[in-house]
């Protein structure tokens, strides 16, 4: 957690409503391997990372709620007993869903005043959106002294995303967030929410992102398309989820469906398995099987899910020619965003340097990369 940002974002706070906020901090996440298992019910294997959001907030007796983001020198304005999505479409959306979410429990009784900056780029698949709706929850959990649970918390934030911004997201980023531990990534299962840490101390090895800056505008309804046709197979199969279908099962609906509903189905099955697969290449100390389970991630979400685009995929080969880099792929939703590289420490900054330099020269665009901590999920700050 940054301090200089917490001091902003506190002072600030206290500049424009001349009071002395609670301070939140909600971390965004990476993704080791399990991507677009969580929302078929699988395994993802996420940790969250000291890039992230610090929120003020305190109550008021105005008529009016204000949100204030510094980044963007932003404030929206409404009512707590009026909250609608807004029609700029924007980060407010976030936030107005999760007070919409906590309203339909218990009640907010008063307006109250929230302002706040991060760390974490936008669009860069690092989960801005999570950090944001959780420091929010979190925030009006404590400010209002409403006693739910984290576990439902990180509901109240996925549901603002359902409803008020129309993503229909898995689970993995709200709880990566929320439940993220030092220095430990998790293996959770989205189907019974229990997550298992792994230390992740490498010892000669460390992960490198490199973000493309790019985020393709069919994002969000390449996303929401893919999860329908999950369901469809999982209906079509009569099973629940994709959780529990099997390579052989599928074979049994070719031909009933799309072929490529079928397709996308067959790599969330292989995903689980590589999910697991990773976790017990991490246990083993074999980094180098783990590292090629993330050139199949990435082949898999390429060919197969069909949700990544000619940046990552430059990226990702130009990593895998690479002397010292055991792995790459690209991260969270795609059509953009970050790849992820598992990489020799002695190789690290050769590697960011002739990565951006061939990526400068094939997109014209400057690459940027960052190495992350593993960090605490999201949590009250003291207010010193
Ligand atoms: C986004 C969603 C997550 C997950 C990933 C893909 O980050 O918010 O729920 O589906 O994409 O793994």
């Amino acid at each position: 957690m940054n301090e200089t940002l917490k001091n902003i974002v506190k002072q600030q706070f206290k500049q424009r409503f001349k009071s002395s906020p609670m301070l939140v901090f909600s971390p965004g996440r990476i993704n080791l391997l399990g991507e677009h298992t969580d929302y078929n019910q699988g395994f993802v294997f996420p940790a969250a990372i000291d890039k992230g959001i610090v929120m003020a907030l305190g109550k008021t007796d105005e008529a009016t709620s204000a949100l204030v983001a510094l980044d963007k020198n932003e404030t929206y304005r409404f009512s707590v007993d009026q909250v609608e999505p807004s029609e700029l479409g924007g980060w407010e959306n976030y936030l107005l869903g999760v007070v919409a979410e906590v309203q339909k429990q218990r009640r907010i009784n008063s307006n109250f005043k929230v302002v706040f900056a991060g760390t974490i780029p936008f669009g860069a698949g690092l989960s801005s959106s999570a950090a944001l709706e959780n420091a929010l929850a979190l925030g009006l959990n404590l400010l209002f002294d409403l006693g739910i649970p984290k576990r439902e918390l990180i509901r109240i934030s996925q549901r603002a995303e359902h409803n008020f911004v129309g993503v229909k997201c898995g689970i993995m980023d709200q709880y990566a967030s929320m439940f993220g531990k030092r220095n430990q990534a998790m293996l959770l299962d989205c189907k019974s929410l229990q997550a298992q840490y792994f230390s992740l101390n490498l010892p000669t090895y460390t992960f490198v992102l490199l973000n493309t800056h790019v985020k393709h505008s069919l994002g969000d309804s390449a996303y929401n398309q893919r999860r329908e046709a999950c369901e469809s197979v999982a209906a079509a199969l009569g099973t629940a989820s994709l959780r529990d279908v099997s390579l052989d099962m599928l074979e049994r609906v070719q031909g009933e469906l799309p072929s490529n509903f079928v397709q996308k189905a067959e790599y969330v099955v292989e995903e689980n398995a590589r999910t697991a697969q990773a976790a017990q290449a991490l246990l083993a100390k074999d980094y180098e099987g783990f590292g090629q389970l993330m050139f199949a991630t990435h082949k898999g979400l390429s060919e197969k899910y069909e949700v990544s685009c000619d940046e990552l995929d430059f990226l990702v080969e130009e990593a895998e020619k690479f002397n010292g880099v055991l792995g790459a792929r690209m991260m969270g939703a795609g059509f953009g965003g970050c790849t992820l590289n598992l990489v020799h420490k002695e190789v690290k900054e050769d590697f960011i340097v002739a990565l951006s330099q061939a990526y400068q020269k094939r997109f014209q665009v400057a690459l940027s990369a960052y190495t992350v901590q593993l960090c605490e999920g999201t949590r009250l700050l003291d207010n010193k």
